[in-house]
């Protein structure tokens, strides 16, 4: 384990600033384990993983996607699932309240999260058609059919379920997409019984108008701001802005992943997410409550990156760290 040098954090935030029309508090969707690690290109020992996401759980983040049971060929990196699950087993008792939610294509994917007693899941649909067949090997319309069996049998096991939805708001392969198409495409989502949706941006094309006039469409169709949950992947360096923008509209849920790992792999151009440390000095710096400690979320993303052999593209865990390399 790496701690942060002494000293180097002492600057620490500027007097924050409290923005009366933001929420006052906001919980952060930790997906570095999932979102990031399904995207590295070497294997993580499931040890690593392990500990990773008892360090992001003592860290203060209180939902933590830990894996995917999806098929193993389609993504190797999540292949040991199954052996990942047991290692999170005391988790949940030295922290109450930690959520550890995990990604389920299909009644087979269901079936392996319960029988490793997950105890939340998520599904993930596509806005576009392209997506849906290259990432889930049928139409969107096809998927969605896939999706309903999950979301009813998790609802009678008493799990909740997330909605995913990719290519919100641009596709790699159709461009612009439109935003009725996605509004559709998401209320059938919270339709079948999806919680809460998550509003993809895969490819992090988005800017911050766009994420303004999509979320005004989801409360034309009627959906409570509440409901949506939004994801930025930070290709482009417009993750920070978007989030800000979906704040001003009231979404008090945001996707994050440690250290900004991630990305799609079957989502040519998605780079990492929204780097959780740079998400928590802009909600720290305005005065918003998340309950992480950035000091122990920074040693473990740079403990990570040197896991991973690799620098951190998440600005502030590199002023925080006082490195552009992997802290071994
Ligand atoms: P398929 O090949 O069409 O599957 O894949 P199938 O239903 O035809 O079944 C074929 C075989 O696979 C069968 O085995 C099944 O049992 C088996 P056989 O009977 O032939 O021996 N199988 C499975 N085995 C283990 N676990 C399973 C499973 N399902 C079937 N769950 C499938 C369809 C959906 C399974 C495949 O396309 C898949 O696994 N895709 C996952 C892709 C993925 O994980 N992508 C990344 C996550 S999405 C993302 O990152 C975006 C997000 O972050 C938001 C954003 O940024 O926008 C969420
Ligand atoms: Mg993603």
């Amino acid at each position: 384990m790496t701690d942060v040098e002494p000293g180097v954090l002492e600057l620490g935030l500027p007097d924050p600033v409290r923005d009366p029309e933001l929420p006052a508090r906001v919980r952060i969707h930790e997906v570095g384990p999932r979102d990031g690690l399904q995207n590295e290109a070497a294997l993580v020992p499931v040890e690593v993983k392990a500990e990773f996401i008892a360090r992001l759980a003592a860290a203060g983040l209180d939902t933590v996607e830990a894996t995917s049971f999806v098929h193993p060929k389609w993504v190797p990196q999540l292949a040991d699932a199954e052996e990942l699950m047991p290692r999170l087993a005391g988790l949940t008792e030295r922290h109450p309240g930690l959520r550890l939610p995990v990604l389920v294509p299909n009644e087979r994917g269901l079936d392996r999260a319960l029988a490793h007693h997950a105890g939340e899941v998520a599904v993930f649909a596509s806005a576009t058609e392209t997506f849906a067949r290259r990432n889930l090997n049928r139409s969107a319309d096809e998927a969605m059919e896939m999706f309903r069996p999950v979301v009813e049998r998790a609802g009678e096991a008493g799990l909740p379920v997330r909605g995913y939805l990719s290519m919100c708001f641009g596709d790699p392969w159709e461009g612009r997409v439109p935003a009725e198409q996605v509004v559709r495409h998401g209320v059938r989502l919270l339709e079948m019984g999806c919680a809460e949706l998550s509003l993809g941006d895969t490819i992090g094309v988005a800017t911050p108008g766009q994420v303004t006039a999509l979320l005004a469409a989801f409360t034309a169709a009627g959906v409570p701001v509440g409901q949506l949950a939004v994801h930025f992947h930070d290709t482009y360096g417009q993750a920070l802005a978007n989030t800000l923008a979906a704040l001003r509209a009231g979404v008090t849920v945001v996707d994050a992943s440690a250290g900004g790992l991630g990305g799609c792999p079957y989502a040519k151009s998605a780079t990492g997410n929204l780097a959780t440390e740079d998400l928590v000095w802009m909600l720290h710096g305005l005065g918003i409550e998340t309950g992480v400690d950035l000091p122990a979320l920074a040693a473990t993303s740079g403990w990570m990156a040197g896991q991973l052999g690799r620098p951190s593209p998440s600005r502030t865990l590199r002023a925080l760290l006082g490195t552009s390399g992997p802290s071994a």
